[in-house]
């Protein structure tokens, strides 16, 4: 039986805030507070301020999209990277069969926003994120990873609760040694168990081969895809043998999109570095541009170094970020200085304006409230990161 404590635990469930409510209250208040950018020189922005390139990212996301024409498998894009409903847009019109998330309210920010076909990659818990999963699954098609029986059955019981179906992905631990399971059997197991479930559907198996990404070396990053991919769709093929379903095996970042693509078995991948990029992605694929930089001022220029206005608490991976146009060593972050190494006769003041190219796109937008959206030098638009940060930001109520 139910404590008395779980019971009114579960009476205080909380609804998801009507469909217009926190995002267009967001978007409301990031056209106030920087609509008066728009027009602007990108250099006559206050500082630290985010710089979306959008003819660039409008190039990557085109690129992506005409190479994987050749490929077997489809895209799904990561959307943590950018956290922007337009620039999700643009990856869908430009063919993307749906959006891959990693948390249930991004998700839910994407279909509120008019996107569908939303992937949860990540295992969700606690009370509130899945009757959020359950309820958001009545507007649109949305799918989770699970690597756990009592979580499955707790996520097919919210389902049952709100009357909607959730898409459920296995997911498999292809050597990142993150979330996932460790063998094939217990793949099927675990699918064997949704499948007699009511209020899931067996959508397949996931497995990011996420530990690539951190094997700069090719070589060997290619030959850790190929085993972590074997793990995948071994798991997916035995799934299918025991006469379940297993439509979808989804994998890949923008460090082996394209050997992944074109693995054998791999239906779709979940890359999402490649449309803004950053310094991290950049030596691992190179073919796309770096869309996203942070605008920051000189505010202090000791005789060895410059020190700018864009620290730790502005800039994702801020050891791996770069001074555009100039040739100087990173040195230190700080939360609200950069440090960069520089000869005394070097020309930049204090006042001077630079852009820094961040170390990691997903830690830097993350700090922001908004794009500067420029084409050339001129900002056209101002485009909300949304939803910014973990919290859910009113999105439930
Ligand atoms: C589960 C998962 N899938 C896909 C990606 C996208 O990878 P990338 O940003 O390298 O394209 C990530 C990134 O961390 C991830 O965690």
């Amino acid at each position: 039986m139910r404590s008395p404590a779980r019971q009114q635990a579960k009476a205080t469930v909380p609804e998801l805030a009507p469909a217009a409510g926190a995002i267009q209250e967001t978007r409301d208040r990031v056209k106030r507070a920087y609509g008066s950018a728009i027009g602007r020189h990108r250099r006559d922005l206050v500082t630290p301020a985010l710089i979306l390139d959008l003819p660039a990212a409008r190039r990557n996301i085109a690129k992506m999209a005409e190479r994987l024409k050749t490929m077997p498998a489809k895209i799904r894009p990561h959307i943590k990277v950018h956290k922007s409903p337009e620039l999700a847009r643009l990856q869908v019109d430009a063919g993307a069969i749906g959006l891959s998330t990693a948390t249930i309210w991004e998700a839910i920010v994407m279909v509120r926003s008019g996107l569908d076909s939303i992937f949860i990659v990540n295992t969700l818990a606690g009370r509130e994120k899945l009757a959020a999963l359950a309820e958001i699954a009545r507007e649109a098609e949305v799918m989770v990873a699970v690597d756990d029986p009592q979580n499955t059955a707790d996520i097919a019981a919210a389902a049952r609760t709100a009357g909607s179906e959730v898409g459920v992905l296995i997911e498999v631990d292809t050597g990142m040694d993150r979330a996932g399971l460790d063998t094939p059997e217990q793949a099927v197991e675990l699918a064997r168990r949704v499948a007699g479930m009511e209020g899931l559907e067996l959508m397949g198996v996931t497995g990011y081969e996420g530990h690539c990404s951190l094997t700069p070396e090719r070589d060997l990053r290619a030959s850790r895809q190929r085993v972590a991919m074997s793990t995948l769709v071994d798991a997916a093929e035995r799934i299918r043998a025991a006469g379940l379903p297993c439509p979808i095996v989804s994998a890949g970042g923008t460090a082996t999109w394209d050997w992944t693509a074109t693995t054998h078995g791999v239906t779709e991948i979940q890359a999402g570095s490649y449309a803004v990029m950053d310094n991290f992605h950049f030596p691992m694929a190179g073919d796309f541009e770096k869309a996203l930089t942070v605008l920051a001022t000189v505010i202090s220029r000791p005789p060895d170094r410059v020190i700018v206005d864009a620290g730790n608490k502005s800039l994702g991976a801020p050891a791996l970020s770069t001074m555009r146009g100039h040739d100087l060593k990173a040195m230190r972050f700080d939360e609200e200085h950069g440090l960069f190494i520089a000869e005394p006769d070097y020309p930049l003041h204090v006042g001077d304006v630079v852009e820094l190219v961040p170390g990691y796109a997903p830690g830097t937008v993350n700090w922001y409230d908004a794009y500067h959206v420029v084409e050339g030098d001129r900002v056209v638009d101002v485009w909300p990161v949304i939803p910014r940060g973990p919290g859910h930001g009113g999105l439930i109520s």
